[in-house]
């Protein structure tokens, strides 16, 4: 499958940069067009030469060593690229990634690409666990950087840890897998919200709740992924969207329904992650509240419009996803409110776990259709659950289409 594609493979200066040459030789084995690009520090690992003979074609090193007077080298390998794929990637290429650092011809055509990127990493444990690695590969990963997670076992540095290089057969199917895989929701529109509401008491006070928006962006980026066209509506968040989707901010519940409802009849699919308030309060005061005499204040609440089951009465082709935070009796909950809002799906997760619920980077979560469980997943990424559900939810779609076809 990779037959054809012009593939990068940038090797930057580790250890495993040895193991670049089986990459190289599996690509070109397979059909791939390699330009090789190498760190300074690769070449001394291993040699330009080794990479050139196998891929039969000129290293890249130098950004100003322009061979071709007609093109600018950088910016016209990253425009042909199918893919670039980062192997082995040390923590100074992926943070220079993460930044928007370009100091060589790695990382200036990193930069200028605009195709899919692959980055298998390969350091000592420590590097690989701190935070700033951490941070900076979560960065790419909502930006939609495709990560091969290293292995675990004997590291150059003696430690035996997770840090080593994927092994190469394992990266080139991931590679191949990532570049053909089938795009499920290709001219679909999908409406995702994120976060959580403001219900505000004063114009300097406010009811909210602890959603960070991370599980509703995820959502966002795994449906983007399959080739969606993708809306978030998100409210208060403390995260950062994923690029490429069309980002509406709101604060209320209210606003929130009138945005869902302006794009309802369009969307073909809806999600539902948004922690929105099911109370606001009675009086919005126009001043700041001052303080009484009274030792107490009581604040009048009222329920808000439940925005997915106002959907839910209006669907006609649309699927409509809900979520439901439980800490108990998780099955009947989440079945009743399937029903009760009237979903097609309900993702339940049981926010008394560790490392499930608001705020965490992974999640639990369990998918219900009106047929009942159709799959708990374990703990995982909020972005590797969002992309199962994706599955399921696009399956439930492409096949509600067809059924109506043959009607
Ligand atoms: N939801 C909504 N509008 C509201 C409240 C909730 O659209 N005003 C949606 C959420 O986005 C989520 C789902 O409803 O997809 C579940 O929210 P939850 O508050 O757990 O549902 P309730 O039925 O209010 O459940 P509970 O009785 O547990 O509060």
């Amino acid at each position: 499958m990779l037959n054809g594609k012009t593939i990068i493979l940038g090797i930057s200066g580790g250890i495993a940069a040895y193991k670049a040459a089986t990459i190289c030789s599996r690509l070109v084995s397979l059909g791939a067009e390699v330009h090789v690009m190498m760190t300074e520090s690769a070449a001394k690992f291993i040699t330009p030469l080794t990479l050139q003979t196998l891929s039969k074609n000129p290293v890249h090193i130098d950004t100003f060593e322009e061979r071709n007077p007609e093109v600018v080298t950088h910016i016209d390998l990253a425009d042909r690229a199918d893919a670039i794929l980062l192997a082995p990637a040390t923590a100074n290429v992926i943070a220079k990634l993460a930044h928007g650092l370009a100091d060589d011809m790695l990382s200036t055509t990193m930069l200028a690409a605009t195709c899919p990127i692959v980055i298998a990493p390969a350091m000592n444990v420590h590097m690989y666990e701190h935070p700033a690695v951490v941070h900076n590969i979560e960065l790419l990963m909502q930006r939609g950087v495709q990560f091969i997670e290293p292995g675990t076992g004997q590291l150059a540095c003696g430690y035996v840890a997770k840090g080593r290089l994927a092994e190469p057969e394992d990266i080139v199917a991931t590679l191949d897998q990532w570049l053909n895989q089938p795009k499920l929701l290709a001219g679909k529109k999908v409406l995702v919200t994120a976060g959580g509401t403001i219900e505000r008491l004063d114009p300097v006070r406010y009811l909210t709740n602890d959603s960070s928006g991370k599980m509703g962006f995820a959502v966002a980026q795994a449906a983007q992924e399959q080739g969606a066209e993708v809306t978030v509506i998100a409210g208060r968040t403390s995260a950062p969207a994923p690029q490429g989707v069309e980002l509406v901010q709101v604060e209320s519940a209210e606003d929130m329904l009138q945005a869902v409802l302006a794009r309802f009849e369009t969307s073909d699919i809806v999600i539902k992650s948004a922690a929105v308030a099911d109370y606001r309060p009675k009086v919005i005061h126009n001043q700041k509240l001052k303080k009484t005499g009274s030792d107490e204040l009581v604040l009048q609440l009222e329920r808000t419009t439940d925005i997915l089951e106002t959907i839910g009465k209006r669907k006609s082709h649309q699927t409509v996803v809900g979520f439901a935070a439980e800490t108990e009796q998780i099955d009947v909950y989440a079945l009743d409110k399937l029903n009760r809002k009237n979903c097609d799906f309900i993702i339940a997760n049981d926010v008394s776990t560790e490392g499930a619920g608001f705020n965490g980077d992974t999640n639990i979560i369990s998918i219900y259709s009106k047929q009942g469980l159709v799959e708990r997943l374990p703990l995982m990424s909020k972005l590797d659950a969002a992309r199962r559900l994706l599955n399921i939810v696009a399956q439930h779609a492409l096949e509600a289409k067809d059924d109506e076809r043959d009607r």
